[in-house]
Order: structure tokens, then sequence, then C-alpha cells
């Protein structure tokens, strides 16, 4: 479940390259810093999303990222959602297992972003695709 209002318009970032991934990690970083995260959970919020815009590249087949402030009335966050058309994950378990790799990866991606947010939800089903949406809230 996530919890919070959205602020103002989200930004949408496609994700068709490496460059996309890097300007990802760089409008999650701004907006982190817009809401007034600290620099540790700043650092957070930017890896796992590099993670996830990564697994939306090579698993995904490219997709998107919007990025979002949202508001709980005491704190704000930056909230992310990556989408895209791709495969669809068959045994999510077995995905967020860490370790967990089909591509000779670390298998750590989606294991570890889980960790490294508030709030961590997946949609996907073979066939239609993956939505991930993680938010980190300030303290
Ligand atoms: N967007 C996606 N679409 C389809 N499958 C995905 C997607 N994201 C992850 N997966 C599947 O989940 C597995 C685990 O992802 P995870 O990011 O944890 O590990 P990895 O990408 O294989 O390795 P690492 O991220 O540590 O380099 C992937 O190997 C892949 O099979
Ligand atoms: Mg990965």
């Amino acid at each position: 479940m996530t919890t919070g209002l959205d602020l103002g318009q989200p930004q949408a970032q496609a994700i068709q390259s490496d460059e996309d991934v890097v300007r990802v990690r760089q409008l999650v970083r701004a907006v982190a810093v817009a809401v007034k995260l600290s620099l540790v959970d700043q650092t957070k919020v930017v890896t796992a999303a590099s993670e996830l815009a990564r697994n939306t590249l090579v698993y995904g087949g490219g997709g998107s990222a919007e990025v979002a402030t949202v508001e709980n009335g005491r704190r704000k966050g930056v909230r992310i959602l990556f989408a895209d058309s791709g495969p669809g994950i068959a045994d999510l378990n077995l995905a967020m297992t860490d370790g967990y790799t089909s591509g000779g990866g670390l298998g750590l991606g989606l294991s570890g972003s889980r960790r490294l947010v508030d709030e961590f939800e997946i949609e996907t089903s073979p066939g239609t695709g993956t939505r991930i949406t993680i938010t980190k809230w300030s303290r």
C-alpha cells in the first residue's frame, strides 16, 4: 500500500539506454534534495532507483520512470514508478530472493532496493509487463 498525496506534476524519464539510467539517477537525486532527505537517504533512494532503472532496461526491454514528490501531512518524500511492457516476472518470490538472477547479475537489485526504501510495490504479470513503485520519506 502506498500512502500520501502527490505534489505537483510527476516528471517522466524514458529508459532506453545507459544514459537514460544516469538521467533517472540525476532526477531522483534532485527531487530527494528538494524534499530534504538526508544525504544517506538520498543515496539509498538513488541506489534503489538505479537498480530498478537498470532492470527496466535489461529485462523489461526499456520503459519509463516517473518521479514525484509526495506528502503525508508531516513528511515529504520522493516516489518513483518504473514501468515496462516486457515479459513480466513469472515467479516474483524467486525474483525477490537475495542472489537470484536469470541474467548473470548478482541477484541483489530487487531485494536490495526493497531494503533501501520505505515502501516497495510490484505489479507484474507475464505478457503485460512490470510496474514497481518505491517511496522514500524524509525523517
Ligand atoms: N523489469 C523486469 N522485467 C522482467 N524481469 C525482471 C525485471 N526486473 C527483474 N527481473 C527478473 O528478476 C531477477 C532478479 O532481479 P535483480 O535485479 O534482483 O537481479 P539481477 O538484475 O539479475 O542482478 P543485479 O541487479 O544484482 O545485477 C532478474 O534476473 C530477472 O529475471
Ligand atoms: Mg538487477
